[in-house]
C-alpha cells in the first residue's frame, strides 16, 4: 500500500523506482528488522507491475545487503548488517539505510600530537597536530563496534564539530573523503573491548583500519575499527582480470 505513494518515484526506469521506494519503506523503519517483504508474486499484482520488474528490484536490495533471500522462506530485511566493502559509506549512513539509529558514545574527542604509529600511518611528520575521536557506536542501545579515529587539525579545525558523525562534519568543511584503503583483520576481543561491546570473553571481531583521502591525495583519516563479529557481514563483488 505505502510503496504505491512514495514520492521518490521519478526515477527512469520502474525497478529502479521500486527499489529506492523499498529503500525508502525500510529507512522509515516502517518495515523491520528480520520481517518478511511480501511474495515477488503479491507485490507485482498489487504495484501491477511485472514479476521481472519486481524481481530486479529485490534483487538490486539483496545485492545491497538490505534484503535477504531464504530459500523457501522469501525475502527479509537483512538482520545482519551487511556491507558492500566497495563503497566508502560511514557508520552512521549505513546504519541510517537499514532503518536504525546511530549514535555514538565519546571516550575522547579532543586535539593532540600525532602517535609515532598514527605518523607512520598517516605519512605525517612529528609533532602534527590532530583531532583525536574514540567513540563507541550504536544502534539504539546496541553498541555494534568502537571506533578510533585521527583527523588533521588542518581538515577538522575543532573536534566538537563532530556531534556525532565524524563524515557529516566532514562534509559540511567540503572535505569528505573521496577515496580509502582498508584492511579487514580477524581478531579475539580483549577484555576491556568486549566488556563495552556486552559480548562474552573471547569473543571474535573485525578489526578495520580505514585510511581515507581528498582528492589531492592529502589523508583525511585514520581510522582503526573493532566491528562485532556476530552482527557484520562484509561483502565484494569479484571479477577475473
Ligand atoms: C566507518 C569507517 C570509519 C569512518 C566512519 C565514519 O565506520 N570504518 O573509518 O571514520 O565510518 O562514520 P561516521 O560518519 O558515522 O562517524
Amino acid at each position: 500500500q505505502r510503496l504505491q505513494h512514495d514520492p521518490a518515484a521519478r526515477l527512469p526506469l520502474a525497478y529502479m523506482r521500486l527499489r529506492r521506494a523499498i529503500r525508502n519503506v525500510i529507512e522509515n523503519g516502517e518495515v523491520q528488522v528480520g520481517h518478511a517483504l511480501p511474495s515477488e508474486r503479491d507485490l507485482a499484482r498489487a504495484l501491477t507491475l511485472s514479476r521481472v520488474t519486481v524481481r530486479k528490484a529485490i534483487g538490486g536490495l539483496v545485492e545491497d545487503g538490505l534484503l535477504t533471500q531464504r530459500h523457501g522462506a522469501g525475502t527479509f530485511v537483512s538482520e545482519r548488517i551487511v556491507k558492500p566493502l566497495s563503497r566508502m559509506t560511514s557508520f552512521t549512513e549505513d546504519l541510517r539505510a537499514r532503518g536504525l539509529n546511530p549514535r555514538s558514545e565519546f571516550f575522547e574527542r579532543a586535539i593532540g600530537e600525532v602517535t609515532p604509529e598514527e605518523s607512520m600511518a598517516m605519512n605525517l611528520s612529528p609533532g602534527t597536530q590532530v583531532v583525536r575521536l574514540h567513540r563507541l557506536r550504536y544502534a539504539g542501545d546496541e553498541p555494534l563496534a568502537i571506533e578510533r579515529s585521527a583527523v588533521p587539525l588542518s581538515l577538522l579545525p575543532d573536534p566538537n564539530l563532530v556531534e556525532d558523525s565524524l563524515y557529516e562534519a566532514l562534509d559540511k568543511l567540503g572535505n569528505r573523503p573521496l577515496r580509502a584503503l582498508q584492511r579487514l583483520r580477524a581478531v579475539v576481543l580483549g577484555p576491556a573491548q568486549t566488556r563495552l561491546l556486552r559480548l562474552s570473553a573471547g569473543s571474535a571481531g573485525l578489526s578495520i583500519e580505514r585510511r581515507s583521502f581528498l582528492d589531492d591525495g592529502r589523508i583525511v583519516e585514520f581510522t582503526c575499527s573493532w566491528y562485532r563479529g556476530d552482527i557484520y557481514d562484509f561483502v565484494a563483488e569479484l571479477q577475473s582480470d
